[in-house]
């Protein structure tokens, strides 16, 4: 878990540092959480990137929400760490920004759009993206990704959208490994709109009953209990402007675990 900066990013920080004769690390306090304002004004923030130049590296393999193979399509490794108010303990996990630079002069100010799928800890800023390699380059003019890259860190304007998904894109819930019928553990990713569950909760097939999950980490909802769970199982989740979807009997009685179910629901 966790972010992974870059070296660029560290040393463009370090020489931050020295030019302005700080005798250490800035604090600066987290920004108020940011919310489903969808028509909110631009706001500062700075942005880094790590992992690989041209893709997002080493998160590739699940960051701070868990989320495997952000490389690959819907998110195509258009993602990025957010700060504390733009994570929120991992109820950010799959929200989306639009963000653009207009300095240095590399930048084309033209917006580019990420998902939130990792976290960083760094206290650079009250708003802070630290974004994979290839989400950073996007913000450049033509030919000039790279370029912009050796900047490390850069001031950007942000704003929360709503997030697009390829037509057809469906929720997905990942089973997590290890789990069992009294340990369930749900991964949900691929959400439009918000981007973002706030609640996720669980009814067996036989039963009346809606069991809430709580927020293990990132994006992984879990379940404890005594008594075994049996499938088929229907999940419901609450997105972030309260908006409730069902997806019924979409993990199977006999379900495994470390396997993803698709569902024929999206926002
Ligand atoms: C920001 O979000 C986190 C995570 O959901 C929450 O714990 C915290 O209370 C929120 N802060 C404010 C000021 O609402």
């Amino acid at each position: 878990m966790g972010s992974h900066a870059n070296i660029v990013a560290v040393a463009a920080v370090l020489a931050a540092l020295v030019a302005v004769g700080s005798c250490g690390p800035p604090k600066v306090k987290p920004g108020p959480n940011i919310t489903t304002n969808y028509n909110g004004k631009w706001l500062p923030a700075k942005a880094t990137w790590y992992g690989s130049p041209t893709g997002s590296g080493p998160a590739d393999n699940g960051g701070a929400c868990g989320i495997k193979d952000v490389n690959l399509p819907p998110y195509s490794g258009m993602i990025a760490c957010g700060n504390l108010p733009i994570f929120k303990d991992g109820k950010g996990c799959g929200s989306c920004y639009e963000i653009r630079c207009k300095e240095p002069e590399e930048c084309s100010y033209q917006p580019s759009t990420v998902f939130i799928t990792d976290m960083n800890y760094e206290k650079i800023s009250a708003y802070h993206f630290d974004l994979s390699g290839k989400a950073f380059g996007s913000l450049a003019k033509p030919g000039l990704n790279s370029n912009l890259r050796h900047r490390g860190i850069i001031d950007v304007e942000f704003r929360r959208v709503r997030c697009k998904l390829p037509a057809g894109q469906k929720i997905v819930f990942h089973v997590e490994k290890a789990c069992n019928p009294n340990y369930l553990a749900v991964l949900v990713k691929f959400v439009a709109g918000d981007g973002d569950i706030v609640n996720m909760e669980l009814k067996e097939k036989a039963s009346p009953e809606w069991k809430p999950l709580k927020l293990s980490w990132g994006a992984i909802w879990r379940i404890d209990t005594p008594k075994a769970l049996k499938g088929p199982f229907s999940i419901r989740i609450t997105s972030e402007s309260g908006k409730k979807l069902v997806a019924t009997d979409v993990i199977p009685v006999n379900w495994k675990a470390d396997t993803a179910y698709t569902s024929n629901i999206q926002f």
